[in-house]
């Protein structure tokens, strides 16, 4: 997820003199969604809220965070959740009841990766894998509890392997309908059965989470950026569950969570057995998605090629600018991180190619696009990914609590929403497999 708070334009704020936060202030007391005075930690808390549904956090929990976590202050962000990361592993490690325990471990979880969200400015810092490490552990262990324990598997790819959990809702030798979800820029596939997975499982589906290139696990563990031809990562893996027993490939679908939106969406063009595409959000260009708050002057160095004066520009303007907004920094941060690469010229570089131009024609299946009207991440992106899709595509607005970048803080609804759709999708195109 790339800027994507009120202040998504904030570099051309930040250029014109005006700070993120000032503006933030503004607009955020009149929001009834403000926890802290941080547009980059109240959305990412507001995030964490969208997870207590589905057992990924306690709403105590993340009330004693925001009473903790300081406005600008990375370092307040990463020890508060370290802290009740701790008590949490504390909590799972000493209870007898195993719904308590898998709660605990799952949270435990959750909150190691929230202290490990703001580290990414310098890889050599420890904590990144050490966090992971342990986010890695206890989910694992609340996973294990599961009706039926979920499963990790390693899928090889084109000079990588993709990495992926495979979870069902129970033992019966039936195929059943299965949903492939991958998320973006930044998130977890651990974060993907809170926001998503568990709301499928609750209906009978099965669920395979899969990280490629860029993402958590395979940009620690693999050394890896993101790539644009993502069907590299996604067709190994339907190869994966075409050869499953319990996978009904007639109801096959593909769901891709923010910068996932793009992702999946490749994909899709390119891996004729996806039956149904989820872009929660719709995103028609990556690049447009990162620039689109870059001031005239910014895009003209890129223009023309001066990549000297851009990179300093950004480390400058907000990479080493201690009063640059959280939201700006953190953006930029984790894109040289994720796209591997120290360069800010070329994190934009690469984006360029992450676009549905020419490929949409490829899509031959019913796509639900969602436009969460208070956007600002990828603003435009999701009314401009259906335009070009045409027919195939159905537009959700969400508007209201699930308005917000990828409706953080409202799952359910989004869940709602894209359940629904499905039944009508598969309903209309019977199989007479479904369980
Ligand atoms: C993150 O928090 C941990 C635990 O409080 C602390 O040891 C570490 O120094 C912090 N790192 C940064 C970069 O803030
Ligand atoms: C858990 O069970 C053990 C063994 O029965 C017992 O000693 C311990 O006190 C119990 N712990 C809690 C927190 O109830
Ligand atoms: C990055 O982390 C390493 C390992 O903790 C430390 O030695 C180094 O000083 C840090 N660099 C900066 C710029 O803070
Ligand atoms: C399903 O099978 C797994 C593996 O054999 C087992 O651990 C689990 O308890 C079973 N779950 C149910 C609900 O039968
Ligand atoms: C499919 O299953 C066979 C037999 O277990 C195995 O040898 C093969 O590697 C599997 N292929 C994929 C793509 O998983
Ligand atoms: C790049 O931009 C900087 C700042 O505007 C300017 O001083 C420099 O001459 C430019 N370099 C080239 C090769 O155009
Ligand atoms: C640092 O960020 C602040 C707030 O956005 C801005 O006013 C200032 O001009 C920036 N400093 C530099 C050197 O660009
Ligand atoms: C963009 O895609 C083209 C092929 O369409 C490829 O040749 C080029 O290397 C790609 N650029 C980047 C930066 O990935
Ligand atoms: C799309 O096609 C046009 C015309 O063939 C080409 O100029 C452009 O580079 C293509 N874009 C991408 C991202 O492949
Ligand atoms: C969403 O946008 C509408 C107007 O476009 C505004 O009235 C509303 O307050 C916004 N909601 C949030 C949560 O920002
Ligand atoms: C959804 O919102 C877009 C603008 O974001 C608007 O153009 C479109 O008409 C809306 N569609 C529906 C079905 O409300």
């Amino acid at each position: 997820m790339w800027l994507r708070t009120k202040c998504a334009a904030a570099l051309v704020l930040l250029f014109f003199g005006l700070s993120c936060s000032q503006k933030a202030n503004s607009v955020l007391t009149e929001s009834p969604f403000t926890l802290i005075r941080d547009d980059s930690f109240n959305y990412q808390l507001l995030v964490q809220f969208g997870t207590v549904r589905y057992h990924g956090a306690s709403v105590a929990d993340l009330f004693s965070a925001v009473q903790a976590i300081k406005p600008k202050s990375m370092s307040s962000y990463n020890s508060s959740f370290y802290q009740l990361a701790q008590q949490s592993e504390k909590r799972a490690e000493a209870t007898n009841d195993t719904s308590v325990a898998q709660d605990s471990y799952f949270s435990a979880s959750n909150y190691y990766r929230q202290a490990d969200f703001y580290l990414h400015d310098n890889w050599s810092d420890p904590l990144i894998d050490w966090y992971w490490e342990k986010q890695a552990t206890l989910f694992d262990k609340a996973i294990a509890s599961l009706p039926v324990p979920g499963e990790r598997v390693t899928i090889p790819a084109d000079g990588f392997e993709t990495i992926g959990i495979f979870y069902k809702p129970d033992n019966h030798s039936i195929k059943r309908p299965t949903v492939l979800i991958g998320s973006g820029y930044d998130e977890a596939q651990e974060h993907s059965l809170h926001s998503n997975g568990l709301a499928f499982l609750e209906k009978g589906w099965n669920v395979l989470t899969y990280e490629g290139p860029g993402q958590p696990t395979v940009r620690r563990q693999q050394n890896l950026g993101f790539i644009y031809d993502w069907e590299k990562v996604v067709t190994p893996t339907v190869d994966y569950l075409a050869n499953r027993s319990d996978v009904d490939m007639s109801q096959l679908v593909l769901q891709g969570n923010s910068m996932g939106g793009y992702l999946a969406a490749r994909a899709a063009a390119f891996e004729p057995r996806v039956k149904a595409l989820i872009l929660n959000e719709g995103v028609y260009s990556v690049y447009e998605g990162f620039t689109h708050g870059f001031p005239s002057s910014l895009l003209e160095l890129l223009a023309a090629g001066n990549t000297t004066a851009f990179d300093k520009a950004l480390e400058e303007g907000v990479l080493f600018n201690d009063s640059a907004s959280t939201t700006n920094r953190w953006a930029i941060t984790q894109g040289l991180w994720s796209f591997n690469t120290h360069s800010p010229s070329e994190w934009i570089e690469k984006s360029k190619n992450m676009t549905l131009a020419n490929i949409t024609q490829l899509i031959r299946v019913p796509v639900w696009v969602s436009n969460p009207v208070n956007d600002t991440t990828f603003p435009g992106q999701a009314v401009k990914a259906a335009q070009a899709l045409g027919s195939k595509a159905t537009i959700h607005n969400f508007t209201g609590a699930a308005s917000l970048h990828c409706s953080a803080g409202a799952y359910e609804e989004a869940n709602w929403a894209i359940l629904s759709w499905l039944d009508g999708v598969f309903s209309s195109n019977h199989s007479s497999t479904s369980g």
